[in-house]
């Protein structure tokens, strides 16, 4: 079974969540203890959708996060690059479409709010995926970014290393049909930039008001983030 490696080549990348996708709802639940839900709820209550919007939700997978943006009445569309991923999610009565972050098939301004949950990590370029968030997302229009992210409190961030290290790998040869890509998740967790690092990141692709919550003590982070009018970009230049 493939692995990606740190490099996120997109055709690795593409081939371990379709080696995965089959257990993959099943897989993180059991993971993150059951943490996956309230996350999700708290990503969807971020983006703040309304009914009659239109939501893309990028790096979708198999559109469990989509769904519960669909439920708001917001149009919402689940975006990913592994036709796996969105086969295993092809019950799920939502809008699903093969599209790569770094190169998304939209118009400009085509959404109100774009999101995208535990896959900015996983793109080869995560500046140039924040900044095509951007240009589909219409001026005034919201990101909200959930990832996982750096324990704020000292004792939980060691503790929490050492689940990355040892019981997460040993639990996913359990759990999951390739358990080499949980040993990539644990890396690249650990390579991952800090909340403040990331909100940088997302400022530099050209996003305002950028701000970020913790959840699960730092586990994961929410940044949230607008897309400036053109009289704001023009100030900003
Ligand atoms: C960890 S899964 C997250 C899936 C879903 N958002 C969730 O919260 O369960 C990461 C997803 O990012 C997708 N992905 C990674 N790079 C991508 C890219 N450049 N374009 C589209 N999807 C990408 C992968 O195919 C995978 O489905």
């Amino acid at each position: 079974m493939p692995r990606a490696g740190l490099d996120k080549d997109p055709r690795d990348v593409a081939a371990m969540f379709d080696g995965v996708a089959r257990r993959y709802d099943l897989t993180n639940t059991v993971l993150s203890c059951g943490q996956d839900h309230g996350w999700r709820r708290r990503t969807c209550e971020a983006v703040r959708a309304r009914p009659g919007e239109r939501v893309l939700d990028l790096a979708a997978g198999t559109a469990v996060s989509t769904v519960a943006l669909a439920h708001t009445g917001a149009w919402s569309l689940a975006a990913d690059f592994s036709l796996g991923m969105l086969r295993a999610g092809r019950h799920r009565s939502v809008p699903l479409v093969a599209a790569d972050a770094l190169a998304l098939p939209f118009a400009d301004g085509s959404f109100d709010a774009v999101t995208i949950s535990f896959g900015l990590r996983n793109t080869a370029d995560p500046a140039a995926a924040l900044a095509e968030m951007a240009r589909v997302t219409r001026p005034g229009g919201r990101l909200v970014v959930c990832e996982f992210s750096t324990p704020v409190w000292r004792p939980l961030r060691t503790v929490y290393i050492e689940y990355l290290i040892r019981a997460l790998p040993a639990v996913a040869r359990r759990v999951s049909s390739n358990p080499d890509a949980y040993v990539y998740l644990a890396e690249s967790i650990r390579a991952w930039p800090d909340q403040r690092a990331l909100a940088c990141q997302i400022a530099a692709a050209g996003w305002v008001e950028v701000e970020w919550g913790n959840l699960t003590g730092g586990v994961v982070a929410l940044h949230r983030a607008v897309r400036p009018a053109p009289r704001h970009q023009a100030e900003a230049r």
